[in-house]
């Protein structure tokens, strides 16, 4: 089974940049731009990974990430991890990227895109995979901020596939959003966002109506309302559920009673992805083993799981097409 998965062209939809910044790197990096970081060495950074809720985790993401200076530090991030993933199968990816929490840190937006799109383009090249773009806003802070980057990345737009909504969710519904969504949709920016992680199945409808996603990051919560889940029947829009991620946030007490098994069963349309696999314990062939593992499931699940992620990735359809007929004639 491990061969059949680590050989099986994946795709994953979720999965932030900065979340896959490994402690190797984040120490390097610390140490080419005279940054001092509160751990003394990897193995104090990767013992410090144990986290209480989505909070505790965000306050050691954001630290992380201030390693993160230059254009080529944004291109070393993402190379490291398309390089990464790509050996293990990975055939394409969904970034999301969090302008915020570097624009904050007086990091200009030309930075981290430069960095970003020079990864991309050379990934595309140079690997067999191919990246989606989703600029993320941070939910717990201002609406206003997240309308006026939306704006300032106007040069970017063209290279933009989505924007998403991040950051901790409790308390800070999509319905602040709304004027940031629509002005996305005026664009032609499609719209995804968490919903559903930490916050109640209510944040999956109102991220439905009033945020009109094609996409809800996580949505596991959806379970706890009948309406949620009949909603995202109805529309089968795509959920990126993410196990490790929810174990090691305390989302779900054990991957054994992840509710995964449970939203197949409702007919939704499901696929997996890592979050931020340096802080979670793994990428995407890692969550396969793990699913695998835990609910016994055979080779025709992860099959299921990546159609429906082939689907709805951000790619061109000669792309799409490509990777759907690969699938097919997957051998196991
Ligand atoms: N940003 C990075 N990882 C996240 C997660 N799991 N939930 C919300 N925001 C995030
Ligand atoms: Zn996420």
């Amino acid at each position: 089974m491990q061969d059949f998965l680590r050989n099986l062209p994946k795709v994953e939809l979720h999965l932030h940049i900065e979340g896959s910044l490994e402690p190797e790197l984040m120490f390097a990096l610390a140490e080419r731009n005279g940054i001092e970081l509160p751990y003394s060495s990897v193995e104090e950074a990767k013992a410090a990974y144990r986290f209480k809720d989505l909070q505790g985790f965000l306050n050691l993401y954001f630290q992380g990430m201030s390693v993160l200076r230059h254009e080529q530090d944004f291109y070393d991030l993402a190379m490291d991890y398309f390089k990464r993933a790509s050996s293990e199968g990975v055939v394409h990816i969904d970034i999301h990227f969090d302008p915020q929490a570097h624009l904050q840190r007086g990091v200009s937006l030309d930075v981290v895109m430069s960095g970003l799109l020079s990864a991309k383009q050379e990934a595309e090249q140079s690997l067999d995979l191919s990246v989606g773009m989703i600029m993320a806003f941070l939910r717990d802070r201002p609406a206003e901020e997240a309308l006026q980057v939306l704006e300032q990345a106007a040069p970017y737009w063209s290279e933009l596939d989505a924007i998403g909504l991040d950051s901790a969710e409790r308390d800070h519904p999509p319905s602040k959003f709304v004027t940031v969504f629509k002005r996305a949709q005026e664009l032609g920016l499609a719209r995804v966002a968490h919903a559903g992680e930490e916050g109640p199945a209510s944040y999956v409808i109102e991220a439905l109506d009033l945020l009109d996603v094609c996409r809800i990051d996580h949505g596991i919560r959806c379970l706890e309302s009948d309406e949620a889940v009949e909603r995202l029947y109805q529309k089968q829009t795509v959920l990126t559920v993410c196990p490790l991620s929810n174990v090691s946030l305390n989302v779900v007490d054990s991957l054994t009673h992840h509710p995964l098994p449970a939203l197949l069963d409702k007919g939704l349309n499901v696929t997996i992805s890592s979050d931020d696999p340096a802080y979670f314990g793994g990428g995407l062939l890692a969550n396969h083993i793990a699913c695998a593992q835990s609910f016994g499931w055979d080779e025709e699940a992860f099959l299921i799981l990546n159609r429906n992620a082939i689907k709805e990735a951000f790619t061109t359809e000669p792309r799409r097409q490509e990777l759907l007929a690969r699938l097919d004639v997957v051998k196991y």
